[in-house]
């Protein structure tokens, strides 16, 4: 049988009234998740943010980019836990770039974790094609380090 909760999300612009769901998906699925001001900042800032609901409404799916340009770059993408593994990224991915291609953006950048495999491969799925490193870019356990990956998409 049809999981509906599951198989029929919706696609929303974000605003301040979704910030307390982000953040409880957010601490749920990073190890140096993003803070209630950063996303505030962020909505200030007037960058763009969407995410997918379920059939109940509940938010489980977001992304967050800011112009710099004609470049968009993609500040964070997440998917919740009990919903991650189901091609709900690579649907994400596809709605970034058509936004992106709304918008009149020429490309896409974006940074992610050296150790985040399973992101790499996603990007790299949908297009993504490594640029470059930052040397330490990210906090890490134990008050170290990680770097980062630069990758980038033409839209
Ligand atoms: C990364 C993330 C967005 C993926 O979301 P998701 O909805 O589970 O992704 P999808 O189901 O669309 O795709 C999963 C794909 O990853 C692959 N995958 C799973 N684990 C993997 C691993 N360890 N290494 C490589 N590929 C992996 C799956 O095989 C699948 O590939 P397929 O589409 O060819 O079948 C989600 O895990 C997440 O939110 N993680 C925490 C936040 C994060 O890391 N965001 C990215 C920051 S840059």
């Amino acid at each position: 049988m049809l999981n509906l909760k599951l198989t029929s999300p919706s696609y929303c612009k974000l605003g301040f009234a979704d910030i307390d769901c982000i953040l409880t998906i957010e601490e749920r699925v990073y190890t140096h998740p993003w803070t209630r001001g950063n996303f505030t900042d962020s909505l200030l800032s007037g960058y763009a943010a969407f995410g997918f609901r379920d059939s109940e409404h509940e938010l489980f799916a977001y992304f967050f980019v800011m112009p710099i340009l004609d470049e968009l770059h993609l500040l964070n993408f997440a998917v919740d836990s009990p919903y991650q593994g189901q091609g709900h990224a690579r649907l994400l991915i596809d709605k970034l770039f058509e936004y992106a291609l709304e918008q009149g953006y020429v490309s896409i950048l974006l940074e992610v974790r050296r150790s985040n495999e399973r992101a790499i491969a996603i990007y790299q799925k949908a297009g993504f094609a490594a640029i470059g490193v930052r040397k330490g870019y990210y906090p890490a356990h134990d008050n170290q380090r990680e770097d980062a990956i630069v990758m980038r998409r033409a839209c």
